[in-house]
């Protein structure tokens, strides 16, 4: 037995006792006594608990692996992130207060990724539980939106219908307005048989669609989703934000840092999640590397009415950024790349002489070396909010304005 004292939390969320030894489920300041593995205190005994810790508020935080943090209080998680944020931007030489964080409230994520497998008594579905091979099954989830919870009975149903004995089937739910939108992998290849045990599923659970690997896509209902005012079908299992109150708190806030830009360039576009709500106002080009996620923009659109014109390119903006030139003559720049960031755009960005840059980030640390590049070259980064659409976990994202001095 060894008795230790957490210092710090790491970045998957396991407290960091002096060694370091990696301790699961703790907090900054308490002291715990365990058995060491290798670096890690796995079963700790909480001797002195820090006055952060709260219950769990979900009865499967204890097995289930897809909460990192329910055992903080929501003030020590925003606190948390607020810091992660700002020391990521430290290590580059900037110092920037956060102006707020807004956190989505639990229940209210519109995609959940499951795994489900066959049993002896029919089959299981859940989530995996951390660093293993087992699935929890996740009935009461606090995260989820409720329509994806009550879905897990349809998600056994597939796996019944759709694995061998020993596979694992993944199945990825999405709340549209037109139903669930679901997207299976893994499962057995398609027989004429299996195929109308999936039609049948779909039916009696209600689905707007359920593709089946690039066999099959039953489209019941067009899975549509809204941004602003403009209905979208997105590419099954194409990116969206994860909750619709973190969509909106990202939306206000790359509007307030455009303000009244006439012609805006949207990088890394998606199906136009800001782009098209930004054609209420502004003519927007939107530029992303998914040709089918663009054509769901463009027709989007094309559906539309009252907006201004959006124009759009399918373009790898790793390899083949918009440079300084193709960049010169719009007002601002909305750009909201993967997690390894966007150097290479951001770089282009740098000199294009954009008055001002909406960017949004999935990670603080790439974020942080990409904002440098910009006041490296006369960006004053005005202000940031951090948008936490992952609750109970170590994920953190956030908007920032930029302008260029003058
Ligand atoms: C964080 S998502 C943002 C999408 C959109 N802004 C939204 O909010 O829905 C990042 C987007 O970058 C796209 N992407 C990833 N790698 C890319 C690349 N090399 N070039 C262009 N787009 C890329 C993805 O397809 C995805 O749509």
């Amino acid at each position: 037995m060894t008795r230790l004292t957490i210092e710090r939390l790491g970045h998957h969320g396991d407290g960091i006792a002096p060694g370091p030894v990696f301790v699961p489920r703790t907090l900054p300041g308490e002291v715990v006594e365990g058995d060491i593995l290798g670096t890690a205190m796995p079963q700790p005994k909480i001797v002195t608990p820090s006055s952060d810790r709260v219950k769990p508020p979900c009865r499967h935080a204890g097995a289930c692996g897809g909460c990192q943090l329910q055992h903080a209080s929501d003030q020590f998680v925003a606190d948390w992130k607020i810091g992660m944020v700002r020391h990521a931007l430290s290590a580059h030489g900037l110092d920037v207060v956060p102006r707020r964080i807004v956190t989505s409230p639990p229940s209210t994520r519109r995609r959940a990724g499951f795994s489900a497998k066959r049993t002896k008594k029919g089959a299981m579905a859940g989530f995996h539980k951390r660093g293993a091979d087992v699935i929890v099954e996740v009935p009461d989830c606090l995260l989820v939106d409720p329509a994806i919870a009550a879905a897990l009975p349809m998600v056994e149903a597939l796996a019944i219908a759709g694995t061998s004995r020993k596979a694992e089937l993944s199945v990825m739910v999405t709340t549209s307005l037109m139903g669930l939108d679901v997207a299976v992998s893994g499962g057995k290849e398609v027989d004429p048989q299996l195929q109308m045990q999936i039609a049948a599923i779909a039916e009696k659970f209600d689905l707007a669609r359920l593709s089946w690997g690039d066999e099959i896509s039953l489209n019941r209902r067009p899975a549509e989703q809204i941004f602003g005012s403009v209905r979208v079908v997105p590419p099954s299992g194409a990116f969206l934000q994860a909750t619709p109150e973190g969509e909106a708190a990202l939306r206000g806030a790359v509007s307030e840092a455009v303000g009244n830009a006439a012609r805006i360039v949207d990088l890394f576009a998606g199906c136009g999640t800001f782009a098209l709500p930004l054609a209420e106002k502004a003519a927007v080009h939107a530029v992303e590397g998914d040709a089918e996620m663009m054509k769901a923009l463009d027709a989007g659109w094309r559906k539309s009415q009252g907006l201004r014109a959006v124009t759009h390119a399918t373009r790898d903006l790793f390899r083949n950024p918009l440079d300084a030139a193709e960049l010169k003559g719009f007002d601002a720049a909305v750009i909201d790349p993967p997690r390894a960031g966007a150097q290479a755009q951001v770089a282009e960005l740098a000199k294009s002489g954009i008055p001002v840059i909406a960017h949004v980030s999935c990670n603080p640390v790439t974020f942080a070396r990409d904002a440098k590049l910009l006041v490296d070259a006369g960006y004053q980064l005005d202000w940031l909010d951090v948008v936490d659409q992952f609750r109970w976990s170590t994920h953190v994202e956030l908007v920032a304005a930029f302008s260029l001095e003058n």
